[in-house]
């Protein structure tokens, strides 16, 4: 069959990721042959399987030829795929590759000529890589079960067969069937339900890794005209008085980067497993419920996701080197909105934080891994999500800002997301745009912009900050030390969870257990409700083998699964052999508890 012979030969070819030099090393999709526009998904969510189960109809540009449409997946089964022009499906050839560990498997289908929409009936597994499945237990409430989905950067192909790469944008639709009394929200505006299954449409078109599903007992509660907040019954009230000032945190965004283009801006707050601070679905941020302090110190979470709905989810990373462009602009567009809502001190405090931590981190990096323009082939592009995107990203803005004055920049700022609204776009088509509408030809540039983005380190012309707060911490930290003034002496009450970090942070390595005794006898630092300001004193209490923090510790690490957390409380752990038996214990009893994402990186650390 002459069909069948065609259709084996453009397999063959399939296996691997193109190449090429804009080329998505991550994705086995096949974009430059046929570019899906759409994707409609009609899943069922079965808590006793932990599975999704359903179909996924992708629309395809409509073509005279034979040709293939190669999709990423990952622990998939895939039951039927089928073809359509505009009447009846019908079944067509498909083929499952080999699995790589990090890609997953690409799955091959024909698509004879004319055929307009794929449909691929498949069933999610257990372990889905972006997915939880929580046991009530694992909840607020207690009472109901809980489920919710964390795509990027590459975990959409273990829950959705589609092109995973953030260079193609579909709209999408959904229909999703839930247990009586469960209540499902997506990355998309709510079009009610019927019975028990619950519709979507997304109507612009977004990359995979911003398609997100939660379903669990959740409830809302208006912030603003158009935010609020979806949590658990008992978890809502306070997630709506810490996010009150979310509707003027759009404001803010907006009169700077133009119009907010999504519609709603919700947030949902999940359970403490969630293994992010954040993450900026469209129309529904997913945020970890470790930011409700009860006094809005730790909304910045909530800027930096709000400023990804122009940074990130308009203009977006075409592959996952350009992850910078995601984060180093949404980090400085952060730092404007805290400035803009809470003045400039407040902002000053979060830049030096962050810049603290950038340094910190590369101190132990390999050059390569330092730089904004990373080389990821043949890694997880997980590996890239570190410090550097992030705060030496935003630093390069910081200097633009420097050079050509804020008025300037901003201009420019605004400019960039209009010429490149609903694209994904790469670190080159950034620097041409630089160059075309801010650098001007002809005149020396102000900064490097080729060391910034294409080589290693912190440029020694990188912006610095001071804060005068942190400056007077430091002078009360140093008097402790030097034994001026004993630890109940300090005057921390007017201190904020920012005073409280730099204080913690700039706390020498090796404090004996006595001196850690006396801080936290003063300042009740090991039972601090702040999960922010408990992580770092637990670091430095592990640090400092004091005792009275273990039970905290243990508790911490067993009820709170945010990967930034737990990390560096392991690594404090592993670095001695009493230390080490105890995180291995407390990561077999807190597993089951934890996204297989966070599960992952902390079982890698311990070589579990
Ligand atoms: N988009 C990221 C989260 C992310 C990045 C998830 C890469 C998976 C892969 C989100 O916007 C983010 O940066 N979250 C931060 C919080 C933020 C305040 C720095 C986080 O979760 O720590
Ligand atoms: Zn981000």
């Amino acid at each position: 069959m002459p069909l069948a012979l065609l259709l084996l030969a453009a397999l063959a070819a399939a296996d691997r990721p193109p190449k090429g030099p804009n080329m998505d090393a991550h994705s086995y999709g096949n974009p430059s042959e046929v570019m899906p526009t759409r994707i409609e998904l009609d899943l069922a969510v079965d808590f006793a399987s932990k599975t999704l189960g359903g179909t996924a109809t992708l629309d395809v540009p409509p073509s005279p030829a034979l040709r293939k449409l190669v999709l990423d997946t990952r622990d998939l089964a895939i039951e039927a795929a089928e073809v359509a022009a505009d009447g009846a499906f019908a079944a067509t050839a498909f083929k499952l590759g080999a699995v790589d560990p990090i890609l997953g498997a690409p799955l091959t289908i024909a698509l004879p000529a004319g055929a307009k929409k794929v449909r691929v009936r498949y069933r999610t597994s257990p372990g889905a890589k972006a997915v939880q499945w929580l046991a009530a237990a694992g909840t607020a409430g207690g009472k109901q079960p809980f489920m919710f989905t964390q795509s990027q950067a590459i975990q959409a192909r273990s829950w959705l067969p589609l092109m995973d790469s953030p260079a193609v944008r579909m709209t999408y639709g959904a229909r999703v069937a839930v247990p009586t009394g469960l209540v499902a929200v997506m990355s998309a505006e709510a079009k009610g339900k019927e019975g028990d299954v619950y519709a979507f449409e997304m109507h612009q078109a977004i990359p995979a890794y911003l398609i997100a599903l939660a379903v669990g007992d959740l409830k809302f509660r208006e912030t603003g005209p158009r935010t609020g907040v979806w949590a658990e019954p008992s978890v809502v009230d306070a997630a709506a008085s810490e996010f009150a000032d979310t509707e003027t945190m759009v404001k803010a965004a907006e009169a700077r980067y133009g119009p907010y283009r999504w519609g709603r801006y919700d947030i949902l707050v999940l359970p403490p497993s969630f293994p992010f601070g954040g993450m900026e679905n469209p129309r529904l941020t997913f945020a970890t419920p470790t930011v409700l302090a009860g006094d809005k110190s730790l909304v910045s979470l909530i800027a930096h996701e709000l400023a990804h709905s122009w940074s990130g989810n308009l203009v977006t990373n075409a592959t996952w080197r350009d992850f910078w462009l995601n984060e180093g602009f949404t980090t400085y567009i952060e730092w404007r909105i805290i400035e803009d809502l809470y003045g400039p001190e407040r902002a000053l405090m979060e830049k030096v934080l962050g810049r603290g931590e950038l340094i910190e981190e590369i101190r132990a990096f390999p050059p390569a891994d330092e730089v904004l323009h990373i080389d990821l082939a043949g890694r997880d592009p997980d590996d890239g999500m570190t410090r550097v995107p992030y705060e030496k990203g935003a630093l390069l803005l910081a200097a633009l800002e420097r050079a050509y004055g804020r008025d300037a920049f901003d201009a420019y700022l605004r400019g960039y997301f209009d010429r490149h609204a609903f694209t994904s776009i790469t670190t080159a088509d950034f620097e041409a745009d630089l160059r075309a509408h801010l650098m001007v030809a002809g005149k020396p540039d102000p900064l490097d912009l080729r060391t910034w983005v294409h080589e290693p380190g912190l440029p020694g012309d990188a912006p610095t900050f001071e804060s005068a707060r942190f400056e007077a911490v430091d002078k009360d930290l140093r008097r402790w030390l030097d034994g001026a003034v004993p630890a109940s002496g300090l005057e921390t009450k007017s201190w904020s969870t920012q005073e409280w970090l730099r204080f913690i942070r700039a706390l020498p390595p090796k404090l004996a257990t006595p001196r850690l005794a006396e801080l936290d006898a003063a300042m009740s630092l090991t039972n601090r409700p702040n999960a922010e300001v408990a992580a770092a004193w637990l670091v430095a209490a592990t640090r400092g083998d004091y005792k009275p923090a273990e039970v905290r510790v243990e508790k911490f690490l067993t009820t709170i699964g945010r990967r930034k957390f737990l990390m560096p409380i392991y690594t404090e752990l592993l670095k001695t052999p009493a230390g080490k038996a105890r995180a291995l214990a407390i990561f077999d009893k807190a597993r089951p508890f934890y996204h297989p994402i966070a599960a992952e990186s902390v079982a890698k650390l311990l070589g579990r």
